[in-house]
């Protein structure tokens, strides 16, 4: 029975919508939760479906990751370098480095090849617990070839397609230019959200606006890369522009804090760039004071984060943002899918949600402590077994 499986002996089950629960199983059927709780009550139907024995593990809803800028082609590991001996960002990017040479790298590779690199960091994510991801498009850098990566990430199977349309301006255009060309792009292609990067290399304060309006033209979310290297005071224009999250946040502005975590607008923050990056930390403890919604992702990119495992973006947010375990997980599973749009589907392992589940060889503390030890033995997307550790297989033997 296809997406149905049985999940017994689980340690610990963290499903967020009841109280961790010990001695549990999960039942999937469909590809769907139909039922958690204690191996005690195991539904007596349940024994015409496979079973898998947890084996005590640490069980959690699988891991999303809402700000990922796959598909791209090719890496840029000779700017890491660069970067680490003292050359800013912004001076590669205007030196015809950063966005402009991903760009070159990804109209020189065939759809193929695109795509072959971007599947092996999907496997490599879902490797890692995410078994949900965005993609982004943003390295075409032309109509065409925005449309073309709209197509690819379709092609790659992400949850959810984001337009970066305005990522960099194309050279031969001005801002202004480039964003008649966005809104024509908005406007034909077929995508779930709008983004767009603010910064002196990028676009413009009023640039979020304009892309604020097409979005709701479009009936897309607006997304927004902001306040990552300077502070560009773009929160309040993100949110009197209605979006959905502002990413980045290392150089947000103090008094905005408070109106971001009064509004419905997540906090994305991502830990792997600003450490790579020796960006500023993001002031993620007091927008979780704040009660903002608190968002991890890996901004998995071959500029700025070529991270793409979570678990490592989970321990750099427990150290650098003095974040507990509890709100780092939230932060990268229900949280997350509510950027995306798909908390109803995701994010936690709720009846009638996506049977998406993350088991661990430790206990979930283990995430962040271990730091750089990935702990996922065993990834299950839509009630199927799709990812497992060799040292794991034992647990599908009954
Ligand atoms: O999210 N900051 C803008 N965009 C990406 C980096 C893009 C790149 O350097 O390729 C980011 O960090
Ligand atoms: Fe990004």
């Amino acid at each position: 029975m296809s997406g149905s499986l049985l999940v017994r002996n689980i340690g610990r089950l963290t499903t967020w919508h009841e109280p961790v629960l010990t001695d549990a199983a999960l039942l999937a059927r469909d590809g769907r939760v139909v039922w958690t709780g204690s191996e005690r009550d195991v539904p007596a139907d349940a024994g015409d479906v496979p079973t898998l024995d947890a084996g005590g593990a640490a069980v959690l809803p699988g891991f999303v990751d809402c700000h990922t800028h796959l598909p791209f082609a090719g890496w840029r590991a000779e700017e890491y370098e660069q970067k680490v001996t003292g050359v800013p960002y912004e001076e590669i990017a205007r030196s015809g480095g950063g966005i402009a040479s991903s760009a070159r790298a990804f109209a020189a590779a065939s759809d193929e090849e695109v795509l072959a690199q971007a599947r092996a960091l999907a496997a490599e994510m879902l490797a890692a617990g995410t078994t949900a991801f965005e993609s982004k498009t943003g390295y075409g850098l032309s109509v065409d070839a925005e449309a073309r990566a709209v197509r690819l990430g379709r092609a790659l199977g992400a949850d959810r397609v984001t337009g970066l349309f305005a990522h960099a301006v194309p050279e031969g255009y001005d801002r202004d230019d480039w964003m008649d060309c966005v809104d024509a792009l908005a406007a034909s292609c077929d995508v779930d959200a709008l983004d767009i990067y603010v910064e002196s290399v990028a676009f413009t304060n009023e640039n979020l606006a304009h892309l604020g309006a097409i979005a709701a033209r479009q009936g897309v979310p607006l997304r927004a890369h902001v306040e990552q290297f300077n502070a560009n005071r773009s929160v309040p224009v993100a949110l009197a522009a209605g979006a959905r999250s502002v990413d980045h946040l290392a150089c947000l502005h103090p008094d905005d804090i408070a109106p971001l975590a009064a509004a419905e607008c997540a906090a994305v923050l991502l830990p792997g760039a600003e450490f790579l990056g020796a960006e500023r930390v993001a002031p993620a403890r007091e927008l979780a004071d704040a009660g903002a919604i608190c968002v991890l992702g890996t901004d998995l990119n071959p500029g700025t984060s070529p991270v793409s495992s979570l678990p490592v973006v989970i321990g750099l947010a427990v150290r650098r943002y003095g974040w507990s375990v509890r709100e780092a997980l939230l932060a990268c599973t229900l949280n997350a899918a509510w950027v995306l749009g798909l908390s109803d589907e995701l994010g936690s392992l709720e009846v009638g949600k996506r049977a998406d589940v993350v088991l661990l060889d430790t206990p979930a503390a283990h995430l962040p402590y271990r730091f750089g030890r990935n702990p996922v033995c065993l990834v299950i997307r839509a009630g199927e077994v799709v990812y497992v550790r060799p040292d794991a297989a034992w647990r599908l033997a009954s």
